[in-house]
């Protein structure tokens, strides 16, 4: 029988890795009715995400409030969804992830005995400060969830030593996979149209290596973007590279950032990019220095080394086949990491492979029969 499954997410990752599934789970009509409901826990952010996979939400709650606290945010999601979940009554609630929406879509449909399936699910860093509040989110989402959709064999291996019931987890890949390999081709054979590259490209140069940064993790914010600035600083001295940063609206990031760098020769601070152009950055970067875990995932598919400005990584199987290094936010160390990475041709082509540890780009399609499975197991009793 068709399933209504309703979509819970409200920040960037989350859109870019749902809507594939979301879009694929349309495809079959007689298979899922799909409702969609979105926080807003970001608001312009996600905006552009569901601009680029055309998805109109069902229900758009806008919660965002500038600067919000984790308790703002999480108290306001949390009574939000409620009468979501009221009106709604659907078979499954799927979330992705591990931010504030994630959680509270998680425990909203707990509270109504709607089973969660968890996309993304079995990411450990083993350290419930790092990234905070992330880690703690992931756990509690495991233990709220039914059904849990691994990317990676490891994070499977995860989940079941936490005793997580083996058939209640599904191998699938990232779904983040599935967007940027369908956007990485839509550009190379030309079927963004509509897409025209942005004024910023005009002030970049072709001679120089394009360095491309993102950066927005609270356990960073103070000290930790300050050093990041300063290693960002030093090594646009280097005449022979740009750096491009589109920089997070999170006012934690945006007052450091530009009243280190805005001045700085050789660095364009630009605003967070649509999906497309930002594939488009990260395909022409020579580089990508980076705290995000969706990139840290996109990068080796797309044959970019990645510095990651952490101490520690829930997605260790990168760094396990060497495109993607820790380099934490310590000023030296990003700056000599780098610095190798431009000078040693040798050093950038064995962390410039092309792999996918993350996904082949088929995921949306797994989490959909393993949902399809589980209801016909429950059906058979
Ligand atoms: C959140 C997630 C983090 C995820 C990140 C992706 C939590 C606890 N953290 O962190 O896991 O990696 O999103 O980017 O859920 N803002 C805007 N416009 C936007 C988005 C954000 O102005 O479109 C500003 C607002 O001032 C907002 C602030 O950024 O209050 C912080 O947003 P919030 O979602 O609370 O945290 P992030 O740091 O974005
Ligand atoms: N991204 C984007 N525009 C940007 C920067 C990032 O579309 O200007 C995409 C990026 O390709 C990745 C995702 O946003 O898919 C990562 O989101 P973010 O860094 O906000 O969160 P995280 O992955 O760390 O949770």
């Amino acid at each position: 029988m068709r399933k209504k499954v309703l979509f819970l997410f409200g920040t960037r990752p989350e859109a870019i890795k749902l809507c594939p599934v979301l879009l694929h789970m349309r495809t079959r009509p007689c298979d899922f009715d799909v409702r969609v409901g979105v926080t807003a826990q970001h608001r312009e952010m996600l905006d552009q995400i569901l601009a680029t996979f055309e998805v109109t939400p069902d229900y758009d709650l806008n919660l965002m409030l500038p600067g919000q606290s984790l308790f703002q945010s999480t108290t306001r999601i949390l009574a939000a969804l409620e009468p979501v979940l009221a009106a709604e009554t659907p078979d499954l609630v799927l979330v992705q992830g591990d931010t504030t929406t994630t959680l509270c879509g998680a425990l909203a449909a707990f509270y109504k005995k709607v089973p969660v399936g968890h996309v993304e699910a079995g990411l450990r860093t083993g350290d419930l400060l790092q990234p905070f509040p992330e880690e703690m989110n992931r756990v509690v989402t495991t233990r709220l969830a039914a059904l849990h959709f691994a990317a990676t064999e490891g994070a499977a291996q995860n989940l079941r030593a936490e005793g997580v019931d083996s058939g209640r987890i599904f191998v699938t890949g990232n779904s983040g996979i599935d967007a940027v390999l369908s956007v990485r081709d839509g550009l190379q054979q030309g079927r963004w149209s509509n897409y025209r590259r942005g004024p910023f490209w005009s002030r970049i140069d072709d001679s120089k290596k394009l360095i491309v940064v993102t950066a927005h993790r609270r356990e960073s914010f103070g000290e930790g973007f300050e050093r990041i600035c300063a290693a960002l600083a030093q090594l646009a001295e280097r005449d022979d590279v740009q750096v491009v940063y589109p920089v997070h609206p999170n006012p934690n990031v945006q007052d450091p950032v530009n009243r280190h760098l805005a001045a700085k020769r050789n660095i364009l601070l630009i605003e967070p990019q649509e999906y497309v152009p930002f594939v488009d950055l990260l395909r022409s970067a020579y580089l990508l220095i980076t705290d995000s875990g969706g990139v840290q995932e996109e990068a080796p598919s797309l044959g970019k080394p990645v510095l990651v400005l952490r101490e520690k990584t829930e997605r260790p199987e990168a760094v396990d086949a060497g495109t993607v290094r820790l380099v934490g936010t310590n000023v030296p160390r990003i700056v000599e990491e780098a610095n190798r990475l431009l000078d040693c041709p040798e050093a950038y082509q064995e962390m410039a492979r092309i792999h996918n540890p993350y996904g082949d780009g088929h995921a949306s399609q797994r989490i959909s029969e393993s949902i399809l499975s589980f209801f016909a197991e429950r059906s058979r009793g």
